[in-house]
């Protein structure tokens, strides 16, 4: 009998193959179109298998190139034949694979490939794609005395390998070479197989500061960020700092109005004071007094 014969190569998945290769050559009964699924680093998927809704399955395949992935012979399963992957479950009734944690190596075709017992035989080619998303890009910014700035953009951990896109308002954009693209580089994990993605621009200060810029990988995109913004506006311009000198400038002021205050009151209260003296000091203290006054307005600077 045929099947008795071919169950032998079952004792061994690798020959099995080659009989299902043969069988394949013979009996395809549903030409298969690829089918394509999705799924993420980490994830879960579930590829599902043609299900003719039949009770009497023979064997059920599931696999990838020369690689046995998970399945089994008369309802019992097949690992005790060989390694199956353990990040996989079948799913008898439902004629479904679930694979879980995903990494990027199992974007691989794989296929289903059903006999009945009645000698049919059903086949479907999966294909999955098992993809990564990029972290956040972050921007670092080296700027020449405010002639030229050298700006990086990095994104990690993203696949398949994607260049970063640098987003320049138009207006930056056409008033001359105020800016290009230095380098370019995705560099694969070679444990990961994930890609950390980079790229350097280069931005001419010549024009001024140039606001409202970012950098994408993929759909992901940085904070905005400018570059070339003038150094003064970081020197002594700064309000922090103008503040805390109108403040000790007010303070000082202060203390000198209040030492001449007291030592122009004494002399009036002097038993020898006289009368034209003491008219002079009574102006000499209002002009101290408006000193004072005066201090304590600076501050509004
Ligand atoms: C994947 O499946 C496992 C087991 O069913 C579950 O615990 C886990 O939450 C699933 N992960 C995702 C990302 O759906
Ligand atoms: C890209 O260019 C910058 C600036 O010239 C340099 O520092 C960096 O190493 C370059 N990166 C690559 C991958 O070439
Ligand atoms: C992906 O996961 C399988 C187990 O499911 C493991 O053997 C393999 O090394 C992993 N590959 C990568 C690139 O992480
Ligand atoms: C910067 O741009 C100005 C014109 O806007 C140009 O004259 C100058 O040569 C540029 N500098 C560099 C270093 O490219």
């Amino acid at each position: 009998m045929a099947f008795k014969s071919n169950r032998q190569y079952f004792l061994n998945p690798r020959l099995s193959l080659v009989a299902l290769v043969w069988l394949c050559a013979i009996y395809v009964t549903e030409s298969a179109t690829p089918i394509h699924i999705r799924g993420e680093v980490g994830g879960n998927v579930t590829f599902h298998c043609p299900d003719e809704k039949k009770e009497d399955v023979q064997f059920f395949y599931f696999q990838t190139n020369d690689t046995f992935v998970n399945g089994y012979y008369d309802s019992k399963d097949l690992r005790t034949y060989g390694p199956i992957w353990e990040n996989t479950r079948v799913d008898h009734n439902e004629k479904t694979v679930d694979m879980y944690r995903l990494n990027i190596s199992h974007s691989r075709v794989y296929e289903c490939i059903i006999q009945y017992k009645d000698g049919s035989l059903s086949t479907k080619s999966i294909s999955l794609s098992v993809t990564a998303n990029y972290s956040k890009p972050t921007v670092t910014k080296s700027c020449e005395d405010g002639s030229s700035c050298l700006v990086t953009c990095v994104s990690y951990g993203g696949y398949p390998g994607t260049e970063v896109m640098w987003n320049i308002p138009v207006s930056e954009n056409t008033s001359g070479q105020l800016w290009k693209v230095v380098n370019n580089s995705e560099v694969p994990n070679p444990s990961t197989m994930m890609y950390n993605s980079f790229s350097t621009a280069y931005f001419n200060c010549s024009k001024g500061e140039l606001t409202y810029l970012s950098c994408s990988v993929g759909d992901v995109t940085s904070d905005m960020f400018s570059v070339c913004k003038p150094k003064v506006v970081h020197g002594i311009y700064n309000p922090v700092i103008i503040t805390a000198i109108c403040a000790v400038v007010a303070f000082v002021i202060s203390i000198v109005a209040l030492l001449l205050w007291r030592k122009y009151k004494k002399r009036p209260t002097g038993a020898l004071a006289v009368d034209v003296k003491h008219g002079q000091s009574v102006k000499e203290e209002e002009i101290a007094l408006s000193i004072k006054e005066e201090g304590e307005r600076h501050p509004e600077c």
